[in-house]
C-alpha cells in the first residue's frame, strides 16, 4: 500500500461499494453486495444484489449496476469496479468477494463498449485487485458481432 493517488481512488470507490451494499435485498442469502463502476469522466453508477423467493432469479449487485448504466448512464470508459459483500453491515470485513461468472460476462458488455479493460477491486479481509480480461480471458462480446 503505497498511500498515492491510485490507493485513495481505490479506497473511495470500495467506500461507495460498502454503502451500496446496504441498499441490498437478500433475505435468502443474508448475504449482502454491493458494486460501484468508476467511469472516464469521474462518474459512479452502484448496485446492491436483489434476491427473489424464486431464487434462481436473484440479480447480483454488478448485474443491477450494469443495467442501471445501460438504462440510465452515458457510459464513457469504465475505467474500474469495486465488489463487496457480507454479512449485514459488515461488507469487507470477511471473504473476498470476486464478481460471479456471469457477472464478469455482464461487466464485458459495459467495458468492451467504451473500449476498456477495468481493475477490478474485490474487497475482503484479503483484498484482490485484477482486471476483467483477468478474470475473463478471450471474453465475447458487442465487438465480435460485427
Ligand atoms: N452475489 C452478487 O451480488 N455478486 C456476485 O458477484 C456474487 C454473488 C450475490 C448473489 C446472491 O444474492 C448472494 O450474493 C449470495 O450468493
Amino acid at each position: 500500500m503505497s498511500g498515492g493517488p491510485e490507493d485513495a481512488r481505490r479506497d473511495e470507490l470500495l467506500a461507495t461499494a460498502r454503502a451500496a451494499a446496504g441498499g441490498a435485498y437478500a433475505p435468502y442469502s443474508n448475504f449482502h453486495v454491493g458494486a460501484a463502476l468508476l467511469f472516464a469522466d469521474g462518474s459512479v453508477v452502484t448496485g446492491a444484489n436483489v434476491e427473489n423467493a424464486s431464487y434462481g432469479l436473484s440479480l447480483c449487485a454488478e448485474t443491477v449496476a450494469v443495467a442501471k448504466v445501460l438504462s440510465e448512464h452515458q457510459s464513457g470508459g469504465l475505467v474500474a469496479v469495486a465488489v463487496t459483500g457480507g454479512a449485514p453491515g459488515a461488507a469487507g470485513k470477511g471473504t473476498t468477494v470476486t464478481p460471479c461468472g456471469r457477472c464478469r460476462q455482464v461487466l464485458n458488455e459495459v467495458a468492451q463498449l467504451g473500449g476498456t479493460d477495468p481493475v477490478i477491486w474485490c474487497d475482503g479481509v484479503e483484498p484482490v485487485e485484477t482486471t476483467l480480461s483477468a478474470l475473463l480471458p478471450h471474453a465475447f462480446g458487442p465487438a465480435n458481432l460485427k
